[in-house]
């Protein structure tokens, strides 16, 4: 069954490329963003990789539930996915204000608008974070969960507020993804991830000492049990973590009940890598030895984390294909094309305004008519 998914920080890493994917599986798409950690020419490249054009922009705030219902009923949407939000560790170790206002906040408007104007099927992003330091390794859905950053701990709490609003609302129905590491781009090199300042995450900033933009890897200790020393974590390709949002997606829209209303599903794939096999395989990748340094434990990190995936797959048949060479493969394309960019001072024409003049010229309206609301509409 095809639907119209409303995709809240589409524009953003995860959410670009889950539209991609929604749009190749015959979904059509309505994004919601802000652009506040993403621009409009991710948004512009998305129809170009999909090959498909049926994506239409809402630029707006999540928090703003008048707006989220509004598109809710205008445009019929069967699901929601909610990917936007804030979700650096340490600004909100920092900032814990910031995030359980935004996070918390835009969630219980996804929620109100959700039940104000009748949709019923919900997929959540949320984090292996939920698990904290897990005793149970590979982790399956059912391990206690526990917060140790003011982030996670907005995870756990929407969680729970789904929860609360699935048992509140009949037919209601909703997924969380506990995703796992996503990493890695579309092969097309056209979106991927670009984080505004330091990185805080290993695969972008192995990419940038690649690229020469940071003088080498800060590795985060070799004194922990795994089989270097360094942290081992399950990395999960961007298309492949996508892909898992189509599969549960399309799960909902296909069954109307469920004895669980709100699913808890990891999304990884089951393998570890340390840090340091990461490191080699994108020195392999980009054809030279990235420089790092081992130093000091990073504060707050586990030694491991590891998915049992296998619920995704009894539950919505859904594994992942790509494995680290691809991951890094892929990271490194991405990283290449937008230092090339960089370097020719070249910028991406806008091309979703392409699309709306053509959209609009079949409108017989003209594109500085449109209100930037709803840019596509
Ligand atoms: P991202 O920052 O690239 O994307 C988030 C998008 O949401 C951005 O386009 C941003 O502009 C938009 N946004 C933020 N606040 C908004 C608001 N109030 N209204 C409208 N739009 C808003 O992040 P991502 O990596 O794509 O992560 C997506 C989700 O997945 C987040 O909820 C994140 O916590 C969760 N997650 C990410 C990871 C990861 O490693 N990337 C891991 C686990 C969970
Ligand atoms: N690491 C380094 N050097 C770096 C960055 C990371 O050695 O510059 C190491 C870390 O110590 C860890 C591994 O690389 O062992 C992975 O670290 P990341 O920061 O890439 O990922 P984390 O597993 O620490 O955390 C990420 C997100 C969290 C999310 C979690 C689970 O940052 O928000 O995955 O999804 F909750």
């Amino acid at each position: 069954m095809k639907g119209r998914i409303l995709t809240t920080g589409g524009a953003g890493y995860i959410g670009s490329h889950t539209t991609v994917e929604l749009l190749k599986a015959g979904h059509s798409v309505i994004i919601l963003d802000n652009f506040e950690n993403s621009d409009r020419d991710r948004v512009a490249r998305i129809p170009l990789i999909a090959g498909a054009a049926d994506v239409r922009l809402v630029e707006g705030d999540v928090r703003d539930a008048h707006l989220v219902a509004d598109v809710l009923k205008r445009h019929e949407i069967d699901a929601v996915m909610h990917f936007a939000g804030k979700k650096a560790v340490s600004e909100s170790v920092a900032d814990p204000l910031l995030y359980y206002h935004d996070n918390i906040t835009g969630a219980v408007s996804v929620l109100s608008a959700m039940r104000d104007a009748g949709c019923k099927k919900l997929i959540f992003s949320s984090s292996a974070t939920v698990y904290g330091d897990p005793d149970m390794l590979p982790t399956r859905e059912t391990a206690p969960t526990s917060a140790s950053n003011p982030y996670g701990r907005t995870k756990l709490i929407i969680e729970d507020i789904i929860d609360d609003t699935a048992v509140s609302l009949n037919g209601f129905q909703a997924i969380s993804l506990r995703y796992f590491n996503p990493v890695g781009a579309h092969s097309s090199g056209l979106i991927g991830e670009c984080p505004r300042g330091l990185p805080n995450n290993l695969f972008p900033y192995i990419a940038q000492a690649a690229a020469g933009v940071r003088d080498y890897v800060h590795i985060h200790g070799n004194d922990y049990e795994t089989s270097d020393g360094t942290g081992s974590r399950d990395y999960i390709h961007i298309v492949d973590l996508a892909r898992g949002h189509v599969a549960a997606v399309e799960h909902l829209l296909s069954t109307s009940t469920d004895h669980a209303p709100h699913r808890k599903v990891n999304l990884g794939t089951g393998q570890g890598h340390t840090v340091l096999e990461v490191l080699h395989a994108f020195s392999r990748a980009c054809g030279f030895q990235v420089p790092y340094r081992i130093g000091p434990r990073r504060p707050g990190d586990v030694a491991t984390s590891l998915a049992d995936p296998s619920l995704a797959l009894a539950l919505f048949d859904w594994k992942p294909q790509f494995d680290l060479e691809k991951m890094c493969w892929d990271h490194w394309n991405f990283q290449k094309r937008e230092l090339d960019k960089l370097n020719s001072g070249m910028r991406m024409p806008h091309l979703m305004h392409d699309v709306v003049a053509d959209h609009a010229t079949l409108n017989g309206t003209h594109p500085s008519a449109l209100g930037n609301r709803d840019a596509l509409n």
